[in-house]
């Protein structure tokens, strides 16, 4: 489904599918920003398909971070020629493919097929697809890796004003209007490299850094009002919950 001008969700809690998957469509290939849990690539191919990207090669996939229902294809769309980006700290669950069943209760469910990123990052960071600009902003807590990227889609400007602020925010927090009363999903908190105060540093810090007109998160549903109350929403619920 289409969510702006130029991003599409292409698979994920809309499709009965764990993690959400987004394409932008740039004029000569797709990007992705995370690709959902391995059995994921057949709806993903099949979205880009039915929106008409299937001429289009996947070039880039941008991670959020590196748990199996967002890098589950990784290892899929590397193998078809596209550039995996990930922050430092998580890229050993790329090259390792998930947490291990020694690391885990979840045991074999959480793996997934493992690759060599192509583009690993430390620091804020501007990557480039066609004529997009992502920042990359590493704010770790739910994994060490964990990333937010901040991008404006360009068609969505006018002579007056820019194109629509996108914020893609992982797992840190989804936006779920169904869902509890303030329609904010905290992170998971299972992971072993999960850290609260991290998550409680990087929530602050992004209230400070993005005042986004659209946020598309990992779980959950597209945002398209309302980003900045939500941002704040989101680090009031996590601070009162994990004190
Ligand atoms: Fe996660």
């Amino acid at each position: 489904m289409q969510v702006t001008k130029s991003v599409y969700i292409v698979s994920g809690a809309s499709y009965d599918l764990l993690g959400n998957v987004y394409a932008i469509r740039g004029e000569r290939g797709v990007a992705l920003v995370d690709s959902g849990e391995s059995v994921a690539a057949p709806v993903i191919e099949a979205s880009l398909a039915r929106w008409g990207m299937d001429g289009l090669p996947v070039t880039h996939l941008f991670l959020t971070h590196g748990h199996m229902d967002h890098a589950g294809c990784a290892a899929y769309f590397q193998k078809k020629g596209a550039k995996i980006a990930v922050q430092e700290g998580d890229a050993h669950w790329l090259r390792e493919g998930g947490f291990q069943a020694d690391r885990t209760p979840y045991g074999e469910g959480w793996i997934y097929p493992p690759c060599e990123p192509d583009i690993v990052f430390r620091e804020k960071q501007t990557l480039e697809f066609e004529e997009f600009r992502l920042k990359a902003y590493p704010l770790p807590g739910h994994t060490d890796g964990s990333t937010f990227y901040e991008m404006e889609d360009i068609r969505e400007r006018t002579e007056d004003t820019p194109g629509r602020t996108i914020l893609f925010t992982g797992d840190t927090f989804s936006f779920d209007r169904e869902r509890d009363e303030d329609h904010i999903v905290l992170c998971w908190k299972g992971s072993p490299d999960y850290d609260p105060v991290r998550v409680r540093k990087s929530l602050e810090a992004a209230c400070q850094m993005f005042s986004p007109d659209v946020i598309l998160s990992g779980h959950g549903m597209p945002l398209l009002a309302n980003g900045n109350e939500i941002i704040r929403a989101a680090a009031r619920k996590f601070l009162d919950t994990y004190r």
